[in-house]
Protein backbone atom coordinates (compact mmCIF):
# COMPACT_ATOMS: atom_id res chain seq x y z
CA UNK A 1 0.00 0.00 0.00
CA UNK A 2 1.50 3.51 -1.30
CA UNK A 3 1.16 5.80 1.78
CA UNK A 4 0.04 9.42 0.07
CA UNK A 5 0.69 13.28 1.53
CA UNK A 6 -1.24 15.70 -0.73
CA UNK A 7 -0.51 19.24 -0.88
CA UNK A 8 -2.82 21.40 -2.36
CA UNK A 9 -6.52 20.71 -1.11
CA UNK A 10 -8.36 22.11 -4.51
CA UNK A 11 -10.13 20.29 -7.57
CA UNK A 12 -7.43 18.09 -7.73
CA UNK A 13 -6.31 17.45 -4.53
CA UNK A 14 -10.20 16.08 -3.15
CA UNK A 15 -10.54 13.69 -6.38
CA UNK A 16 -6.97 12.18 -5.64
CA UNK A 17 -8.25 11.68 -1.77
CA UNK A 18 -11.51 10.34 -3.62
CA UNK A 19 -9.98 7.81 -5.59
CA UNK A 20 -6.24 6.50 -3.97
CA UNK A 21 -8.19 3.79 -1.85
CA UNK A 22 -9.11 2.21 -5.20
CA UNK A 23 -5.74 2.11 -6.28
CA UNK A 24 -4.53 0.24 -3.58
CA UNK A 25 -3.11 3.80 -2.10
CA UNK A 26 -3.72 5.49 1.62
CA UNK A 27 -3.80 9.17 2.02
CA UNK A 28 -1.67 9.54 5.30
CA UNK A 29 -1.69 13.56 5.57
CA UNK A 30 -2.58 16.65 3.78
CA UNK A 31 -1.21 20.35 3.76
CA UNK A 32 -3.47 23.09 2.24
CA UNK A 33 -2.42 26.43 4.60
CA UNK A 34 -5.76 27.73 3.17
CA UNK A 35 -7.61 25.14 5.23
CA UNK A 36 -7.92 25.48 8.38
CA UNK A 37 -8.14 21.64 9.49
CA UNK A 38 -5.41 20.68 7.72
CA UNK A 39 -1.36 21.11 8.20
CA UNK A 40 -0.48 24.70 6.92
CA UNK A 41 3.69 23.54 6.28
CA UNK A 42 5.56 21.18 4.65
CA UNK A 43 7.29 19.64 7.35
CA UNK A 44 9.12 16.05 8.28
CA UNK A 45 5.90 15.60 10.59
CA UNK A 46 3.37 17.35 8.32
CA UNK A 47 4.71 14.80 5.78
CA UNK A 48 3.19 12.03 7.40
CA UNK A 49 6.03 9.27 6.76
CA UNK A 50 4.03 9.25 3.22
CA UNK A 51 5.61 7.71 0.73
CA UNK A 52 5.10 10.07 -1.95
CA UNK A 53 3.80 13.58 -2.11
CA UNK A 54 1.90 14.65 -4.60
CA UNK A 55 1.84 18.29 -4.81
CA UNK A 56 -1.81 20.29 -6.94
CA UNK A 57 -1.24 23.24 -5.49
CA UNK A 58 -0.89 26.45 -7.04
CA UNK A 59 1.73 28.20 -9.51
CA UNK A 60 2.32 31.05 -7.48
CA UNK A 61 3.51 28.55 -4.41
CA UNK A 62 4.56 25.14 -5.98
CA UNK A 63 8.44 26.38 -6.88
CA UNK A 64 8.58 27.04 -3.06
CA UNK A 65 6.91 23.78 -2.24
CA UNK A 66 9.41 21.65 -4.57
CA UNK A 67 12.37 23.43 -2.67
CA UNK A 68 10.91 22.34 1.10
CA UNK A 69 9.83 18.66 -0.41
CA UNK A 70 13.74 18.02 -2.13
CA UNK A 71 15.29 19.53 0.84
CA UNK A 72 13.55 16.86 2.96
CA UNK A 73 14.31 14.75 0.12
CA UNK A 74 10.90 13.65 -0.42
CA UNK A 75 9.86 11.48 -3.08
CA UNK A 76 7.30 13.44 -4.76
CA UNK A 77 4.60 13.79 -7.84
CA UNK A 78 4.37 17.36 -8.78
CA UNK A 79 1.15 18.28 -11.20
CA UNK A 80 1.08 21.78 -10.35
CA UNK A 81 1.62 23.80 -13.83
CA UNK A 82 3.12 27.42 -14.45
CA UNK A 83 6.83 27.13 -13.27
CA UNK A 84 8.42 25.53 -16.58
CA UNK A 85 11.24 28.41 -15.86
CA UNK A 86 12.34 26.89 -12.55
CA UNK A 87 12.39 23.75 -14.36
CA UNK A 88 16.09 23.38 -14.91
CA UNK A 89 17.39 24.50 -11.15
CA UNK A 90 14.88 22.04 -9.20
CA UNK A 91 15.86 19.45 -11.59
CA UNK A 92 19.32 19.86 -10.91
CA UNK A 93 18.15 19.79 -7.01
CA UNK A 94 16.38 17.22 -7.11
CA UNK A 95 19.32 14.84 -8.63
CA UNK A 96 21.80 16.00 -6.03
CA UNK A 97 19.76 15.02 -3.61
CA UNK A 98 19.36 11.36 -5.63
CA UNK A 99 15.86 11.33 -5.42
CA UNK A 100 12.33 10.60 -7.00
CA UNK A 101 10.63 13.27 -8.86
CA UNK A 102 7.49 12.93 -11.35
CA UNK A 103 6.12 16.28 -13.19
CA UNK A 104 3.79 16.47 -15.75
CA UNK A 105 1.46 19.36 -17.18
CA UNK A 106 -0.93 16.70 -17.83
CA UNK A 107 -1.44 13.08 -15.94
CA UNK A 108 -4.19 11.77 -18.31
CA UNK A 109 -3.60 8.82 -20.35
CA UNK A 110 -5.78 10.07 -23.04
CA UNK A 111 -4.26 13.29 -23.54
CA UNK A 112 -0.44 11.43 -23.64
CA UNK A 113 -2.37 9.46 -26.15
CA UNK A 114 -3.41 12.27 -28.12
CA UNK A 115 0.28 13.64 -27.94
CA UNK A 116 1.43 10.01 -29.62
CA UNK A 117 -1.30 10.91 -32.29
CA UNK A 118 -0.36 14.72 -32.60
CA UNK A 119 3.14 13.89 -33.40
CA UNK A 120 2.32 11.41 -36.45
CA UNK A 121 -0.33 14.00 -37.35
CA UNK A 122 1.87 16.61 -37.87
CA UNK A 123 4.50 14.65 -39.28
CA UNK A 124 2.02 13.49 -42.27
CA UNK A 125 0.70 16.93 -42.71
CA UNK A 126 3.94 18.46 -43.21
CA UNK A 127 4.59 17.03 -46.14
CA UNK A 128 1.49 19.15 -47.74
CA UNK A 129 2.23 22.88 -47.73
CA UNK A 130 -1.57 23.40 -48.82
CA UNK A 131 -2.19 22.67 -44.99
CA UNK A 132 -1.27 25.72 -42.29
CA UNK A 133 -1.21 24.39 -38.28
CA UNK A 134 -3.16 26.25 -35.86
CA UNK A 135 -3.83 25.40 -31.75
CA UNK A 136 -6.34 26.30 -28.75
CA UNK A 137 -7.04 25.36 -25.78
CA UNK A 138 -9.75 26.34 -22.78
CA UNK A 139 -10.23 25.93 -19.31
CA UNK A 140 -12.25 26.96 -16.80
CA UNK A 141 -12.09 29.96 -15.15
CA UNK A 142 -10.54 29.78 -12.12
CA UNK A 143 -7.22 28.51 -13.89
CA UNK A 144 -4.57 30.71 -12.35
CA UNK A 145 -1.85 30.00 -15.67
CA UNK A 146 -2.11 30.41 -19.40
CA UNK A 147 -1.35 28.98 -21.72
CA UNK A 148 -1.93 25.63 -19.96
CA UNK A 149 1.03 23.63 -19.10
CA UNK A 150 0.04 20.86 -21.68
CA UNK A 151 -0.60 23.94 -24.27
CA UNK A 152 3.40 24.31 -23.65
CA UNK A 153 4.28 21.08 -23.60
CA UNK A 154 2.14 20.53 -27.25
CA UNK A 155 3.63 23.67 -28.65
CA UNK A 156 7.23 21.94 -27.86
CA UNK A 157 6.01 18.56 -30.14
CA UNK A 158 4.66 20.71 -32.62
CA UNK A 159 7.78 22.22 -33.21
CA UNK A 160 9.83 19.40 -33.13
CA UNK A 161 7.97 17.32 -35.52
CA UNK A 162 7.18 20.27 -37.62
CA UNK A 163 9.71 21.43 -40.77
CA UNK A 164 7.29 24.46 -40.90
CA UNK A 165 6.43 25.70 -37.95
CA UNK A 166 9.05 26.98 -35.87
CA UNK A 167 7.92 29.62 -33.08
CA UNK A 168 4.92 29.39 -30.96
CA UNK A 169 2.86 32.25 -30.50
CA UNK A 170 0.55 32.54 -27.27
CA UNK A 171 -0.50 35.92 -27.11
CA UNK A 172 -3.27 37.82 -29.13
CA UNK A 173 -1.81 38.99 -32.25
CA UNK A 174 -2.67 42.12 -33.68
CA UNK A 175 -1.12 41.42 -37.28
CA UNK A 176 -1.19 38.49 -39.23
CA UNK A 177 0.66 35.62 -38.42
CA UNK A 178 3.88 34.54 -40.40
CA UNK A 179 4.33 31.18 -42.15
CA UNK A 180 6.80 29.56 -39.37
CA UNK A 181 4.80 30.62 -36.07
CA UNK A 182 2.73 28.11 -34.56
CA UNK A 183 -0.58 30.80 -33.10
CA UNK A 184 -1.66 28.94 -29.79
CA UNK A 185 -5.06 30.73 -28.44
CA UNK A 186 -6.45 30.45 -24.99
CA UNK A 187 -9.82 30.78 -24.00
CA UNK A 188 -11.05 31.22 -20.32
CA UNK A 189 -14.36 30.47 -18.65
CA UNK A 190 -17.15 28.35 -17.01
CA UNK A 191 -15.89 25.22 -15.70
CA UNK A 192 -14.48 23.43 -18.59
CA UNK A 193 -11.73 20.88 -16.80
CA UNK A 194 -9.69 20.92 -20.22
CA UNK A 195 -10.10 20.83 -23.87
CA UNK A 196 -6.91 20.84 -26.53
CA UNK A 197 -6.81 20.92 -30.19
CA UNK A 198 -4.91 21.32 -33.01
CA UNK A 199 -6.43 22.22 -36.53
CA UNK A 200 -4.93 21.07 -40.28
CA UNK A 201 -6.52 23.94 -42.17
CA UNK A 202 -6.32 24.27 -46.08
CA UNK A 203 -8.66 26.16 -48.52
CA UNK A 204 -10.42 23.19 -48.87
CA UNK A 205 -11.01 21.23 -46.11
CA UNK A 206 -10.48 21.35 -42.23
CA UNK A 207 -9.41 18.40 -39.86
CA UNK A 208 -9.16 18.91 -36.48
CA UNK A 209 -7.66 16.67 -33.68
CA UNK A 210 -9.61 17.58 -30.00
CA UNK A 211 -8.55 16.18 -26.56
CA UNK A 212 -11.91 17.13 -24.49
CA UNK A 213 -11.33 16.27 -20.09
CA UNK A 214 -14.65 14.91 -19.63
CA UNK A 215 -13.72 14.21 -15.42
CA UNK A 216 -10.83 15.24 -13.83
CA UNK A 217 -10.29 11.81 -12.54
CA UNK A 218 -8.04 11.03 -15.44
CA UNK A 219 -5.73 13.54 -14.12
CA UNK A 220 -6.14 12.05 -10.68
CA UNK A 221 -5.69 8.52 -11.48
CA UNK A 222 -2.74 8.98 -13.66
CA UNK A 223 -0.97 11.22 -10.82
CA UNK A 224 -1.91 8.34 -8.56
CA UNK A 225 -0.25 6.12 -11.02
CA UNK A 226 2.67 7.93 -11.18
CA UNK A 227 3.15 8.44 -7.76
CA UNK A 228 2.97 4.35 -7.10
CA UNK A 229 5.41 4.45 -9.67
CA UNK A 230 8.03 6.16 -8.58
CA UNK A 231 7.57 4.35 -4.63
CA UNK A 232 8.75 1.44 -6.26
CA UNK A 233 12.70 2.47 -5.36
CA UNK A 234 13.03 4.62 -8.22
CA UNK A 235 15.34 7.64 -8.48
CA UNK A 236 16.01 10.80 -10.90
CA UNK A 237 13.68 13.19 -12.87
N1 LIG B 1 -0.68 17.90 -14.31
C1 LIG B 1 -1.99 17.68 -14.46
O1 LIG B 1 -2.42 16.62 -14.97
C2 LIG B 1 -2.97 18.72 -13.97
C3 LIG B 1 -4.35 18.47 -14.01
C4 LIG B 1 -5.23 19.40 -13.45
C5 LIG B 1 -4.72 20.56 -12.87
N2 LIG B 1 -3.38 20.78 -12.87
C6 LIG B 1 -2.77 21.94 -12.22
O2 LIG B 1 -2.76 21.67 -10.83
C7 LIG B 1 -2.89 22.90 -10.10
C8 LIG B 1 -4.06 22.78 -9.15
O3 LIG B 1 -5.26 22.59 -9.88
P1 LIG B 1 -6.68 22.53 -9.17
O4 LIG B 1 -7.67 22.53 -10.26
O5 LIG B 1 -6.75 21.47 -8.11
O6 LIG B 1 -6.68 23.99 -8.46
P2 LIG B 1 -7.49 24.48 -7.17
O7 LIG B 1 -8.85 23.87 -7.15
O8 LIG B 1 -7.37 25.98 -7.15
O9 LIG B 1 -6.68 23.85 -5.96
C9 LIG B 1 -5.43 24.29 -5.50
C10 LIG B 1 -5.45 24.26 -3.98
O10 LIG B 1 -4.15 24.53 -3.47
C11 LIG B 1 -4.31 25.44 -2.39
N3 LIG B 1 -3.06 26.13 -2.05
C12 LIG B 1 -2.74 27.44 -2.19
N4 LIG B 1 -1.51 27.68 -1.69
C13 LIG B 1 -1.05 26.49 -1.22
C14 LIG B 1 0.15 26.08 -0.56
N5 LIG B 1 1.14 26.95 -0.28
N6 LIG B 1 0.29 24.79 -0.20
C15 LIG B 1 -0.68 23.90 -0.46
N7 LIG B 1 -1.86 24.23 -1.05
C16 LIG B 1 -2.03 25.50 -1.43
C17 LIG B 1 -5.41 26.35 -2.88
O11 LIG B 1 -5.98 27.14 -1.85
P3 LIG B 1 -6.70 28.56 -2.28
O12 LIG B 1 -7.71 28.21 -3.34
O13 LIG B 1 -7.32 29.04 -1.02
O14 LIG B 1 -5.59 29.43 -2.81
C18 LIG B 1 -6.39 25.32 -3.41
O15 LIG B 1 -7.16 24.75 -2.37
C19 LIG B 1 -2.99 23.98 -11.18
O16 LIG B 1 -1.70 24.49 -11.45
C20 LIG B 1 -3.52 23.24 -12.40
O17 LIG B 1 -3.16 23.86 -13.61
C21 LIG B 1 -2.50 19.88 -13.42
Amino acid sequence: MTKICIIGYGKMGKMIEQLAPEKDCRVVSIIDPNCPDLHSEITKESLGAADVAIDFSHPSVVVSNLETLIKLGQTCVIGTTGWNNELPRLRDMALQRDMGMVYGANFSLGLNLFSRVLQSAVEIFDRFEEYDLLAWEKHHAQKADSPSGTAIELARLILEHSSRKSEVVYDKLERKPQAHELHFASIRGGQIPGTHALSFDSAADSIELIHTVRSRSTFAMGAIAAAGWICRQKRGV
